[in-house]
């Protein structure tokens, strides 16, 4: 053999074992035999450097990217999917993709499906070019993401190059995921670090594909399931569970637990089987996704701007468990919101330990008679943090009493607010050090300002030290007193300087975001900063100019008033413009929709995916529609998200017209 066919054999043969450990767990050799194979590539690539290719496993950790991510366009819109929850919103989706095939001319009595396991992880693209991964890139907002190559590159499961040559350029997306196992070794490791742990296996695979350390990345384990293949006509069959066959047979991972089921019966089945099965699993999975098998009938049934018509995702239902709740804490936001939350008995849930659960308000303790002392049934769906869901009165104990709401901050001290009307209380000292936390965490998260590595711990450390007194403190930092802090030192000093510097070229809108006014999300930001140009503009617009933007409504024009017009908040600005930061962006030319909601009321219930309840009411004030709290005859359409509870009833009493979300967005114009 030549020294090329022996490398090639060797790519070959280790190619083999990554498959037979990584995608198909079930290995032929030991790791010690695996680890000598992979020594034997090193030594000869050492011996033979003119062989080495992109695409041998030695080259997997490579080089990192040097600041950040860079950011790339979707070929192709990366959709999510609508949720069900039960058999009959199923068995509806069913009925609804066949009456709107027979529109079409189909005919539809039954249509074949494939069933798979909706893996609880982050989707990932991945573009093969002549067969070569050449790009891994994160969903991001659907249209463009993080170009997380050096990373995608770490994971075993996933080929450098396919098993048969595939000429010409191929996407093919699945789901990157962090097995049980490795989610529990992560978290042990973590914990001796005494670093914070993951909340769960997904938060952990995406907090892992940000890490600008490939090595690290490496180290965690990643995996990763493959369920799509888009390339040219000859090459994606015309059926799914053919192209599922396909990308395994090019050594691809495909989840293999997948089906084809003929009618929604056999659907309903297969959902019913894995709700149970599900556990035994060494990954985690929230849920089944059924698509439509055939893709010319896919085409028929089309798609909106974010979901296919022609699957669905099936949502398991949240798992439960008992345990005592030991006591009621309050927490302070950075709104100066005081909400209680459980401190429970530690207890596994959902394959992970859980010690703590959110309580909405005051009002839902004592509604719900939840009381410290309790045995109480706490229950983990799709969210982080896990509800409590109600006392078992049958274990409470005889000394159990009612909890009392504090009526002082318990961070500041000052007497708590609760306004009339509303369940919340309030801390509204604007000095109060875990509001200003709070604050701080949010001005430098990624969404807003993107000071990375700036979290919940290090604001704690940076605040107590008194270095940071207000937002603007944070770009007058010097390194020492940072070094200084407990498990700092110089190099993550440096770092976090690096970092706040850095954001200074953030754009005007982010800076506008961080600030933390009342109702200015990311979205009221951009619009704000593209109708003014400028921060300053907005500081100095009256009431009636900031609501003559599209888009803003009366109740997001005086929360940013109320901000501007505190003279405190004019210095801040005015110190973070002194020390660099960019508050003059791009105006862009409103566009005119007029008053198209005129004379309509509105009331949003319920959680909606795309949008939050304040930027739907902003969206129909924009439109000169007015919304209201509660349902009543005279309401002209009720907005349903996920759980919206009993204004829909009454909706539905009152027969008023119920629109779902992408209802609304349609109505908006947005959809
Ligand atoms: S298909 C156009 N199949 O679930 C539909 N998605 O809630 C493309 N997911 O963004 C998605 N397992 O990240 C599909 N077997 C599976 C999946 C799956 C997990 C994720 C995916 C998607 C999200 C939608």
């Amino acid at each position: 053999m030549t020294p090329a066919e022996r490398h090639a054999d060797l790519l070959a043969r280790i190619r083999h074992h990554e498959e037979r450990y990584y995608v198909l767990n079930d290995p032929e050799i030991s790791d010690a035999e695996f680890d000598a194979l992979m020594k034997e590539l090193e030594a000869f690539e050492r011996e033979f450097p003119d062989l080495v290719t992109p695409d041998s496993p030695s080259q997997r950790v490579g080089g990192r990217p040097a600041e950040g991510f860079e950011s790339v366009d979707h070929q192709a819109p990366m959709l999510s999917l609508i949720n069900s929850y039960n058999e009959d919103e199923v068995t509806a989706f069913d009925e609804r993709l066949r009456r709107a095939l027979d529109d079409a001319g189909v005919d539809a009595a039954s249509v074949e499906y494939v069933a798979e396991l909706k893996i609880d992880g982050l989707s990932i693209s991945l573009t093969y070019e002549d067969g070569h991964l050449v790009r891994g890139v994160t969903r991001g907002d659907g249209f463009r993401g993080e170009d997380v190559t050096s990373n995608v590159r770490t994971i075993r499961a996933i080929p450098l190059a396919l098993a048969q040559p595939v000429p010409g350029r191929l996407e093919i997306r699945g789901e990157v995921y962090l097995p049980r196992a490795a989610f529990d070794r992560v978290n042990r490791e973590r914990e001796e670090r005494d670093e914070p742990v993951f909340a769960n296996p997904r938060n952990a695979a995406a907090g892992t594909m940000r890490n600008l350390d490939p090595c690290e990345v490496a180290r965690r384990g990643l995996s990763a399931f493959t369920y799509q293949l888009l390339g040219p006509p000859g090459v994606v069959p015309g059926r799914h569970a053919d192209t599922l066959s396909l990308l395994r047979r090019w050594g691809l991972p495909v989840e293999r637990n997948w089906q084809r089921c003929v009618g929604v019966g056999e659907v309903l089945a297969y959902c019913g089987k894995w709700k149970d099965a599900r556990r035994a699993l060494q990954f985690d999975t929230d849920g089944v996704v059924v698509k439509l098998d055939d893709l010319a009938l896919r085409e028929k049934a089309g798609a909106t701007s974010k979901f296919p018509r022609w699957a669905i995702a099936f949502k398991f239902p949240a798992e439960q468990a008992t345990t005592k709740l030991l006591r009621i804490d309050v927490n302070v936001g950075r709104t100066g919101a005081v909400t209680p939350f459980a401190v429970l008995e530690p207890v596994r849930l959902s394959g992970s330990t859980i010690q703590l659960a959110t309580l909405h308000n005051e009002q839902d303790v004592a509604r719900r008679d939840i009381r410290p002392g309790d045995y109480v049934l706490v229950e983990k769906g799709g969210e982080v943090i896990p509800k409590v869901v109600k006392p078992v009165l049958s274990l409470r104990g005889a000394d159990v009493v009612p909890w009392q709401m504090p009526h002082e901050c318990p961070s500041c001290g000052s007497r708590l607010h609760r306004p009339e009307g509303e369940a919340v209380w309030r801390c509204v000292n604007t000095a109060c050090p875990a509001r200003f936390r709070r604050s701080l965490e949010h001005f430098a998260s990624r969404r807003a300002m993107n000071i990375e590595g700036l979290g919940e711990a290090l604001v704690d450390q940076v605040v107590s030290a008194g270095l940071v007194r207000d937002f603007a403190d944070l770009y007058h930092l010097a390194e020492e007193p940072l070094a200084a802090l407990e498990r700092m030192g110089t190099k993550s000093a440096q770092k976090l300087l690096q970092q706040v510097d850095g954001s200074r070229r953030n754009d005007a809108w982010r800076l506008l975001y961080a600030l933390g006014i009342r109702y200015v999300g990311e979205r009221v930001a951009q619009v704000l900063v593209g109708g003014f140009g400028s921060v300053d503009a907005i500081e100095e617009a009256p009431l009636g100019h900031l609501q003559s933007v599209n888009e803003i409504g009366p109740v997001v024009a005086a929360a940013v008033r109320e901000y501007f017009d505190e003279p405190r908040n004019r210095q801040l600005v005015a110190r973070l413009r002194d020390a660099g930061l960019h508050t003059v962006g791009e105006k862009t030319a409103p566009e005119a929709t007029g008053g198209a909601l005129a004379g309509q009321t509105f009331v949003v219930t319920g959680t909606l995916n795309g949008l939050s309840r304040d930027e739907a009411s902003a969206a129909i004030e924009a439109l000169g529609g007015k919304v209201l709290g509660s349902v009543s005859r005279k309401t002209t359409h009720l907005v349903v998200g996920a759980e919206p509870g009993s204004k829909l009833d009454k909706a539905r009493e009152l027969g008023v017209s119920v629109l779902d979300e992408q209802a609304f967005l349609k109505l908006i114009g947005r959809g």
